[in-house]
C-alpha cells in the first residue's frame, strides 16, 4: 500500500511516499530556515505564504522521486494538528484538493503521534515502548502501546527543549535555529565548564516532568555565578554545559520511567532527537542498562512527510478516512496523562 504524506505544520514544506508504513520511497523537505533567519524565529504569516508557493512542487517531486504517479497512490495522509493554523491549512487544503481530484481517500493525522512513529520507518519496533519526543514545540515522555494509544508520563512545564536551545543561541547571537549550532559548538567545548541546575525530580503525578525555563535563565543571566574556576568563558564551553544539562534532565526521567514501568525499549523522535549528545548518551545507556534504543535517522527527526505517511498508513489500511469537513487544530488534543 502506497501512502503520500504531506506536512506543513510549521516551517518545513514536506512530502514523502512510504510503502506499507515502513519503506521510504521518497522524501522531500523544503526548509524555510533561510527565510525566517532575519527574524530569528518562525513568522507564521510568512510561513503559510511560503507553503502556498512551494507545496505543489514539493508534492510533485516526492511522487517523481518515488517513481510513481498519483494514480498509483492508495491514500493521502496529511498533518492537521497541532501547529500553526495558517501553515496547517495549506497542507490540509492541498490534500483535500488532491483527494477530490483523484478520488483517493485522505486521512488527517496528529503531528506528535507522527514524530513518535518516525523511527518505525526504518526499524522493526514492537509495542509497548517509552517514547521521548523532543522538538521545538513539544517535550514529552510517554508510554506508547499502539500507534495512537499513548499515555503521557511527563511533559515540560514551560519551554520545549528545542525552544530552550533556540533561545540560548539567540541570546548569545550564535545563529538560527539554535539546536544544530549549539550541538556543533559543543563538540569543541567542555561540558563540565559550567554547572547548570536541574530542577530536582518532582513528586507524585509530576515526577517525569521537566522545566527549561530555569535552566535557560541560568545560562543567559547567571554565568558568572556558575562559572567554575579554571574554565574559559567561551561559547563552546557554555554550549556544551547547557546541552549536557538540557539532555541529562531527560535521560534521568527516562531512566526513572523505565524502572517504574519495567519497559526496556526507548524510541526517540522530533528535531532534538538529532542531537549528538542525546544520541551518544542513549547508545551508552543501551549498552550499560540493557535498554533497546531506537532513534530515527537524521532526515526523519525534524518535520517531514514520511512520518505522516507512515502513521497515516495504519488508519488507511483499516479503512479509516477523514471527511472533507475536517479542519485544523493548533493545539494538542487527546493525549491522556493518567499513568500509572
Ligand atoms: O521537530 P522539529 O523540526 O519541529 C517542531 O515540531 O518543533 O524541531 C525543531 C527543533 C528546533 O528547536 C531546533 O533547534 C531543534 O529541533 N534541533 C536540535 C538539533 N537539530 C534540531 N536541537 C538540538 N540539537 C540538534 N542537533
Ligand atoms: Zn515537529
Amino acid at each position: 500500500m502506497l501512502v503520500l504524506g504531506i506536512e506543513t505544520s510549521c516551517d518545513e514544506s514536506s512530502a514523502a511516499v512510504v510503502e506499507n508504513g515502513n519503506t521510504l520511497l521518497s522524501i522531500v523537505v523544503a526548509t524555510q530556515i533561510e527565510i525566517h533567519k532575519p527574524y530569528m524565529g518562525v513568522v507564521p504569516e510568512i510561513a503559510s505564504r511560503t507553503h502556498v508557493e512551494w507545496i505543489n512542487g514539493v508534492v510533485k517531486k516526492s511522487l517523481s522521486d518515488a517513481g510513481v504517479t498519483l494514480d498509483q497512490i492508495d491514500g493521502i495522509a496529511v498533518t492537521n494538528r497541532p501547529g500553526l493554523s495558517g501553515s496547517l491549512l495549506v497542507g490540509l487544503s492541498f490534500a483535500k484538493g488532491l483527494s477530490l481530484a483523484s478520488g483517493k481517500p485522505f486521512i488527517a493525522v496528529d503531528h506528535i503521534l507522527a514524530h513518535i512513529y518516525s523511527a518505525h520507518i526504518e526499524n522493526d519496533i514492537t509495542y509497548p515502548y517509552l517514547a521521548l519526543l523532543v522538538s521545538g514545540g513539544h517535550t514529552l515522555i510517554a508510554v506508547v502501546r499502539d500507534y495512537e494509544e499513548i499515555e503521557v508520563l511527563g511533559t515540560t512545564i514551560d519551554d520545549a527543549c528545542g525552544e530552550a536551545f533556540d533561545k540560548v543561541a539567540k541570546y548569545y547571537n550564535l545563529g538560527y535555529p539554535g539546536g544544530v549550532i549549539i550541538d556543533k559548538l559543543s563538540a569543541s567545548g567542555d561540558d563540565r565548564a559550567f554547572s547548570f541546575p536541574d530542577p530536582s525530580l518532582h513528586k507524585g503525578n509530576h515526577r517525569y516532568d521537566v522545566s527549561y525555563s530555569g535552566l535557560k535563565t541560568a545560562v543567559i543571566n547567571q554565568l558568572d555565578h556558575f562559572h567554575n574556576k579554571g574554565f574559559e568563558k567561551s561559547h563552546e564551553n557554555i554550549a556544551a554545559s547547557f546541552q549536557k544539562a538540557a539532555i541529562d534532565m531527560l535521560i534521568k526521567r527516562l531512566l526513572k520511567a523505565s524502572k517504574d514501568t519495567g519497559i526496556k525499549t526507548i524510541v526517540t523522535g522530533g528535531g532534538v532527537a538529532a542531537n549528538s549528545y542525546l544520541r551518544k548518551s542513549l547508545s551508552s545507556l543501551s549498552a550499560l542498562k540493557g535498554l533497546k534504543v531506537f532513534s530515527p535517522s537524521l532526515k526523519l527527526c525534524g518535520d517531514n512527510g514520511a512520518m505522516i505517511a507512515g502513521l497515516g498508513y495504519h488508519y488507511l489500511k483499516k479503512g479509516i478516512y477523514s471527511p472533507f469537513s475536517v479542519t485544523v487544530s493548533p493545539r494538542v488534543s487527546g493525549l491522556r496523562k493518567t499513568y500509572p
